[in-house]
């Protein structure tokens, strides 16, 4: 019998939601609200779905491993090297590739909780003890986190920025008192998945030049809304890249999903609608939880956690049942909460009218 690494089997699998087709299969509903994984609900931009229809044509070919039109393009955009920048198959590939070549089995990381799952899955992936700091004003409590990275000679130190679930912010300065105490032999992993939707957002790239540990992560899976492709990039110190070349998949990235990415970058009318779309759908969602007195956090993302008082795991049973999904937030250990995310005017209409037939208030 082969035997399994340690690691691997005291993990959980992730369980990933249904698939949409089984959801509409089994109760029988055609159209649908999918508010539960924070796309974008315009779609592809235009030109990036241009973009990635024209590279089909070369799908026969192997892409270019390291993306180097895309990294070029990147370069331009943050006035950096192309070398400072590592693309991945989704924002996902580059942590775990972080993991794989910077943590061995008994270090330590530090994540916020409650934040995204891939940085524990990343760090129990290779053995490593994860440390979880909570939040304080429902933001993360930086100075909390530093201590334990101090106090554990931890290796990693995720931030997310805003946060997932709950679209909350720290403050740039909190960022800065701490950055000098962590040790260098200590990554800082700043999450920026959401950045482009922050109308708070600061120049995160000064940080990177100030501070050698400090890595700056990207998708396009929000509001480029490519996730269904997979592609996203740290921003870093190249020396911090080049071992990664050696243990990544050289192809990891495929060429449509390059092209497109590319080509989404170029498309700032589709970024800006999107904005807009997010703007005016979070101050409805906001306007309809106050009406019905349910509390709720104001987000710089493009979703709005909100405390149903009663459990999640019920409330988005109903809510399915009336077409409309969304995230119960039980797994970041929140079992009142869900997370929604804004969606077009009509769907978040249809959220709200389903929200309201639930808590018996229509
Ligand atoms: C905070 C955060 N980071 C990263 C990701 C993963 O992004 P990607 O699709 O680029 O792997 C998500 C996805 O939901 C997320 O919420």
């Amino acid at each position: 019998m082969v035997s399994i690494r340690p690691a691997i089997r005291s993990m959980k699998p992730y369980v990933p939601g249904k698939p949409v087709e089984d959801v509409q299969r089994e109760l029988g509903i055609a159209d649908l609200v999918k508010l539960n994984q924070n796309e974008n609900p315009l779609g592809p931009s235009p030109r990036a779905m241009a973009a990635a229809t024209a590279a089909l044509a070369r799908a026969h070919t192997y892409p270019e491993g390291t993306c180097r039109a895309l990294r070029e393009r990147l370069a331009r955009l943050w006035d950096l090297p192309a070398d400072h920048f590592l693309i991945g198959n989704g924002s996902d590939e580059v942590f775990r590739l972080l993991a794989e070549v910077y943590l061995e089995p008994g270090d330590r990381i530090v994540v916020p909780a409650p934040s995204f799952a891939g940085y524990p899955l990343v760090g129990e992936l290779m053995g490593a003890e994860v440390i979880r700091v909570g939040m304080r004003d429902q933001t993360m409590d930086l100075e909390a986190m530093a201590e334990a990275a101090v106090r554990t000679g931890a290796k990693m130190l995720f931030l997310c920025r805003p946060n997932n679930p709950t679209g909350a912010v720290f403050a740039e300065e909190a960022l800065r008192a701490v950055l000098p105490r962590v040790p260098e032999e200590c990554l800082v992993i700043i999450d920026e998945a959401y950045r482009e939707f922050d109308e708070t957002a600061f120049d995160s790239r000064a940080l990177l030049l100030a501070f050698p540990n400090v890595v700056i992560t990207r998708t396009f899976s929000k509001i480029y809304g490519l996730a269904g492709l997979r592609l996203g990039y740290g921003v870093m110190r190249p020396e911090l890249i080049t071992p990664i070349y050696t243990a990544r998949d050289p192809f990891s990235v495929n060429l449509v999903a390059a092209a497109a990415g590319l080509a989404a970058l170029d498309d700032a009318e589709h970024l800006e609608r999107t904005r807009a779309l997010v703007r005016e759908g979070k101050a409805f969602l906001y306007a309809a939880f106050e009406r019905l007195g349910l509390p709720y956090v104001r987000s710089e993302a493009n979703f709005v956690l909100f405390d149903a008082g009663r459990p999640a795991s019920e409330v988005f049973d109903q809510l399915l049942r009336q077409g409309v999904l969304v995230r119960p937030c039980g797994s970041f250990g929140l079992p009142t909460c869900l997370r929604v995310t804004v969606g077009k005017p009509e769907e978040n209409e249809r959220f709200v009218a389903a929200l309201e037939r639930v808590l018996g208030r229509s």
